[in-house]
Order: C-alpha cells, then structure tokens, then sequence
C-alpha cells in the first residue's frame, strides 16, 4: 500500500514529532508499504492536495496537526487517515473543552479555570484573579498544547505572572489547575469504534520533579513501569475511564489517556492525546510491547484498523 507520514511540522513539539514520524517511516517500510515521508509547512499545501496515496499516517503533534485542521483538509480532498477525525481531535487539543465532556461522563476532572486573552484585558486582573480561586501549589498551562510545554506549577503567588506570560505564549487560553499530588498514570486506548480496548496502565517515574520535556524526551529521563504496580480493582477502573474518555470525545483507532492517581486514589483524568508520542522513548509503544505487540506490528494495527 501507499502510505504518506506527514511528520516534523510547525509546531512547539516538532522535534518530537520527526523522531515520532522516522519510527513510523521505518516501521510501515518494515511491513511492505511504499511510503513517502513528507515534512509537513501549512504554507506547502500543494504537496499534500496533490498526494497520490492509499492512506495518509500523521505523524505530527500539536498545532495544525493534532487539532483537526490536517483532518479537515484530508476530508476536503477524500484522502483516508489513520486516527481520529476531525471534531476529536479539535476537543481533545482543548483540554477546558475535553474536561468538561469528561465531567459530563463522571470521570474525575481537577478544578480548574479557563481564561482567555483578548487585546484589551490586562495581564494584572487575570494574576489577581488566579490568586483569588487557586490555593497553592496549582498548575498553568496553555490550553491547547503538548509534552508540557508552557507548563508551571506554582509554588509561590510572585511565580504566576510570569508563568501565565509563559502559557500564553503557545495559546491565547490558558488553564489554570489544582495540582494534585500523586501518580502519572497513562493508558493507551486501541481498537475500531465501539470495541477499543484499553492497554497495560503504565506508571511514570520522571527523574525530574515532574513528567516535564526532559523527563518524556530525554534517554533515561523516566521510568515507565508496564503494567503499573495498582490494585486490580483499580486497574479496571482507570482503563475503563480510559476507554470512556476515548469514546466520548469521539476518537478513533488510537490514542492514549493521561491520569493522576490521588494519593486517596482517585484516578483524575488530564487529557487524551489523540495523537501520542512514537519516539523511541514513548509511552504507547511501550505498553503494546507489554502485550507482546511490537512497535512495526503496533503501527501496522492502527493501519490495519483505519482501513476497516
Ligand atoms: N504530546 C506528546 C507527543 C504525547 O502526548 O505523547
Ligand atoms: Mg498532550
């Protein structure tokens, strides 16, 4: 088969995404495919309207390519994709939007609170307004963004302009959440619509402070623990949110659920990834491997799958 990877892109996460995009390139090649590895620019567009392929793989994170725009775009032109389309991947990106469908379905959610910038609001109200509804140590992010990037956990009220200035930097919204203190879980979710099963819970040990950019990218820069060392009753239900929070956003085939067990182990759902890391050092192919499901078997499932 024809196969296109679109990797690299412009986004924050674009050094992830060509390490990401060279597994999958490699992977489809060992399993036969013809495929054409295009680094994705939105200001190229003529190379992809003009693609002579069976199927489109994306291999992008982030901005343009995790957001449902490159889905929207493929549909215009009826070019099938691996993954979901395009309303899916537009909540999952925005993760106020995402949380408030995981609420709707009785998964647990962190506090949190959305504030968007527009030209005229000033900085100094959004601080003061933070410092009035959080109570420390909280988290900010950008609202549409990923492998942490933008992301503070503030520990002290004189941290939060700059921290916000930061976010904003990614997004013009940003979302401002309870910290909670406790395990990185992560559960990837596979399977065709309607029948996705949920993969070995993994339990994340950074060696930083916090699952931050090193920790994920760095060789040796976590411990991932397959399956995580949680009771069985609870393994179930976390895979079952997992399963739950890939449905109700509408994904499909693929995608992977990040979790923080409480330390009164309440599993709190922090976003789905729609389109996960595949990096050497990535967390999905980990926990395929721990079902006997090697990464080129891994890539050629979701293949497979789309094609159904
Ligand atoms: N956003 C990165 C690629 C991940 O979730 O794995
Ligand atoms: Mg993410």
């Amino acid at each position: 088969m024809r196969i296109a990877v679109l990797y690299g892109g412009i986004s924050g996460e674009r050094e992830v995404s060509l390490a990401s995009g060279n597994g999958i390139i490699n992977a489809l090649k060992q399993k036969g495919h013809d495929v054409v590895g295009i680094d994705f620019n939105p200001e190229k567009l003529d190379e992809i309207i003009h693609l002579q392929v069976d199927l489109v793989f994306i291999g992008l994170h982030g901005k343009y390519g995790e957001d449902g725009r490159i889905q929207g775009l493929l549909d215009m032109l009826n070019i099938p994709y691996v993954g979901s389309g395009v309303l899916a991947s537009a909540l999952a990106m925005d993760k106020a939007k995402a949380k408030k469908i995981f609420e709707m379905n009785h998964i647990p959610v962190a506090k949190s609170k959305v504030f968007r910038l527009t030209k005229k609001m000033d900085i100094t109200a959004i601080v003061q307004d933070i410092e009035k509804t959080f109570t420390l140590p909280f988290v900010i992010k950008p609202n549409r963004e990923g492998s942490t990037l933008g992301l503070s956990i503030i520990q002290d009220k004189n941290e939060i302009e700059k921290a916000v200035e930061n976010a904003l930097t990614s997004d013009d919204t940003i979302l401002v959440e309870d910290f909670i203190k406790g395990k990185e879980l992560t559960v990837p979710v596979l399977g065709e619509i309607g029948n996705e099963k949920a993969l070995p819970i993994i339990e994340i040990i950074p060696k930083n402070a916090f699952y931050d950019y090193e920790s994920k990218y760095a060789p040796g820069g976590s411990e991932h623990i397959v399956p995580a060392s949680i009771d069985e009753r609870l393994e179930k239900q976390i895979q079952e949110f997992a399963v739950l929070a890939h449905q109700s956003l509408g994904c499909e085939i693929y995608s992977r659920v990040d979790f923080i067990l409480s330390e009164n182990n309440t599993p709190i759902i922090l976003e789905v990834n729609t389109l996960p890391g595949m990096t050497p050092t990535s967390l999905f192919p980990d926990s395929a491997k721990a079902v006997d499901l090697s990464y080129e078997e891994m890539i050629d499932t979701f293949v497979t799958l789309s094609l159904k």
